[in-house]
């Protein structure tokens, strides 16, 4: 079971006429089988986080590690699609392929067999409450909360156990929010996966097991949720 590890983390863009501290010094231990909650104001950093936890950027400093192993020793693009999975607001399902042929492609990609892949997605699918009908059509007729379940259940078909959202309810009404929520708790509590989770929504922050804040780069803010969830935890 996943635990990952930031230490002293730095990351900045910097262009010829500017720098932008986007991470300043970040440290913290996120637990296997907890939703963690980020919330920030827009500028703060969050995605950068993500995109950094996921091993799509470097950082300029610091460190961070997955069960004890180092990202900067681990092969980066086996990282990406063993270790994590990604959720996005706007769900990035490829637009002419079929539900079920989503769920498929990365399974395909990194060498699963296509039945097997088939009846992976299949089963993924069905948990999700996405029936039979919803096989062969194509994304942009589904809702945007089932777009999400879709986005999840290809998610859930690969071997990641680390699940990174960025307002993954950010497109979505507060009915779907709970859904979508519900599942990712049901992920974190029942099947023992991190779930981290960035809104700027307090309906959504009220679903995770810690919240925490980031401010300016700087993560985790103390706040009174978190002092108060690190009592509850330790
Ligand atoms: N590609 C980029 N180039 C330059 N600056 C960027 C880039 N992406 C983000 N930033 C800056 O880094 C800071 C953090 O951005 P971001 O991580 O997107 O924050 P959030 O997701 O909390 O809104 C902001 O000041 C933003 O303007
Ligand atoms: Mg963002």
């Amino acid at each position: 079971m996943p635990i990952l590890l930031i230490e002293d983390l730095n990351y900045s863009y910097i262009s010829k006429s500017q720098r932008t501290d986007a991470i300043r010094d970040a440290n913290y231990v996120f637990e296997s089988g907890q939703v963690y909650v980020i919330m920030g104001k827009s500028g703060s950093g969050k995605t950068t986080l993500l995109s950094l936890l996921a091993g799509l950027d470097k950082p300029l400093s610091g460190q961070i590690s997955l069960d004890g192993e180092g990202l900067e020793s681990m092969d980066i693009s086996r990282y990406r699609r063993d270790k994590v999975a990604m959720i996005y607001q706007q769900f990035n399902l490829l637009p002419l392929l079929s539900v079920q042929e989503n769920v498929m492609y990365p399974m395909v990609l990194s060498g699963v067999s296509k039945p097997e892949a088939q009846q992976r997605s299949v089963e993924r699918l069905r948990e999700l409450g996405l029936g039979e009908q919803f096989d062969r059509r194509l994304p942009h007729t589904l809702s945007g909360g089932e777009q999400q379940r879709v986005a999840i259940a290809r998610a859930l078909c690969m071997p990641a156990r680390v699940i990174l959202a960025d307002e993954p309810t950010g497109s979505l009404d507060s009915e779907n929010s709970k859904i979508i929520m519900g599942i990712l708790k049901d992920l974190a509590h029942e099947k023992g996966y991190l779930v981290i989770i960035v809104t700027h929504d307090p309906a959504v922050a009220e679903h995770g097991d810690t919240c925490l804040r980031m401010d300016a780069g700087r993560f985790p803010v103390l706040t009174k949720t978190n002092h108060w969830n690190n009592q509850i935890n330790s």
